[in-house]
């Protein structure tokens, strides 16, 4: 039987992306066959296709961090799992894909009920999210936070679990995600047209206790700025590393995995030289996930519970057939988007998680 994958074929812009028909992979022993309900779209896989992400696999590859779907079929030895079960797994890359097979310990069921989209959106958005909030930031009720590309995934998830935590939140955002970001409870600046670092001490006098500061360079020491003595910056991205979806500095075409990482160490390791009681510590969810793969899988099953009770609502920008992964990483690419891109390998309307 055939299935649908994505390729990376080369180091670049999105007409990298070819779609092949081939024939389903076969589990291994240790390993499950899951078909594909949902994969997410993320900046990090742009950045993969692009050469410069540092878990860039060699080309050709599959991209896609995060997915969720059914389990479909059991390699030897496999245990405690069951073929028709709901489950999630981040494998980094391979997820762009009607079926995948995966280590049996990758899987973490999902519970009944919850549309397979929104699952997926907490695997890499809401985990990133949660693990800077409680695991790097600490952050406890009434604190002011800074959330750098609010209106973006992992932006609007800091946004909904930061209402959960009561911080007060200011979200950068373009124009076109200010609706989005007050929604959600943060006070939008516009990045675009405004000084963030003038505008949080105006609003706040004396500084804000953390920023979650997704865009990197030197942009992580004018987060800084808007820092209170004593508060710090979550750094974990390098969304000023592109610009429609490319390599702002137009040199591509090959694999750089250490490029980027390197350059981001400057600027922490920077920060921390700048005077003043303000602290740069960085973040890397498939770091913490192979130092504490317990955390993430705690991490993963609270944060099923909340979707479950309704008290987070992943906000879906736009669902893709997956034939169709070069129009979802263009559309992410050109920016302006709410939330987060899914692909769907069915289809493109809601699916149900319930088994
Ligand atoms: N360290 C980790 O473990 C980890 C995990 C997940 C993601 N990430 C990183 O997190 C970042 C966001 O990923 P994502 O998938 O959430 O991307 P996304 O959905 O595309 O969101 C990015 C957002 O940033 C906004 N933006 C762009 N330039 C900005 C600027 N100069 N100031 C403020 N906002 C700006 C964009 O707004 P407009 O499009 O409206 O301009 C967009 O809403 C990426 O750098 C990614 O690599 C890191």
């Amino acid at each position: 039987m055939k299935h649908t994958r994505i390729i990376v074929t080369r180091y670049g812009g999105p007409d990298a992306l070819r779609v092949v028909e081939e024939e389903r992979p076969e589990p291994q022993a240790g390993e499950v066959r899951v078909r594909v309900m949902a994969a997410g779209v993320s900046l990090p896989d742009l950045m993969a296709r692009e050469g410069v992400h540092p878990e860039t696999p060699l080309v050709p590859f599959t991209p896609g961090w995060d997915l969720v779907g059914m389990v479909d079929r059991l390699g030897d030895g496999v245990s405690g799992i069951e073929p028709g079960q709901i489950v999630a797994a981040m494998p980094i890359s391979g997820a762009y894909a009607g079926f995948v097979c995966l280590p049996r310990r990758e899987l973490v069921p999902v519970p009944s009920g919850l549309d397979a989209a929104e699952a997926v959106s907490l695997v890499l958005n809401y985990i990133t999210a949660y693990q800077m909030l409680y695991r790097s930031a600490k952050v406890r009720p009434g604190q002011r936070a800074l959330i750098h590309g609010a209106a973006g995934g992992v932006g609007s998830a800091l946004l909904q679990l930061g209402r959960l935590a009561e911080l007060e939140m200011y979200g950068t955002c373009s124009s076109r995600g200010a609706s989005a970001v007050s929604a959600l409870g943060g006070i939008a600046i516009d990045y675009q047209h405004q000084d963030f670092v003038e505008e949080i001490q105006r609003l706040t006098s004396e500084g804000v206790d953390v920023v979650f500061d997704s865009i990197g360079g030197t942009h992580i020491w004018r987060s800084r700025k808007a820092l209170r003595p004593g508060g710090r910056v979550v750094a974990y991205g390098l969304t000023g590393s592109l610009r429609g979806g490319r390599l702002a500095s137009g040199r591509g075409g090959g694999r750089h995995r250490y490029r980027a990482i390197a350059i981001f160490g400057l600027y922490i390791a920077g920060g921390w030289l700048l005077p003043g009681r303000k602290r740069v510590v960085p973040y890397s969810i498939q770091t913490l996930k192979r130092l504490k793969p317990a955390w993430f899988r705690q991490d993963l099953i609270a944060l099923f519970d909340l979707l479950h009770q309704q008290k987070i609502k992943p906000i879906i920008a736009q669902r893709f057939p997956l034939a169709e992964a070069r129009q979802a990483q263009e559309l992410l690419g050109n920016g302006g988007v709410v939330g987060k891109i899914v692909l769907v390998p069915n289809g493109s309307g809601p699916e149900s998680g319930a088994a």
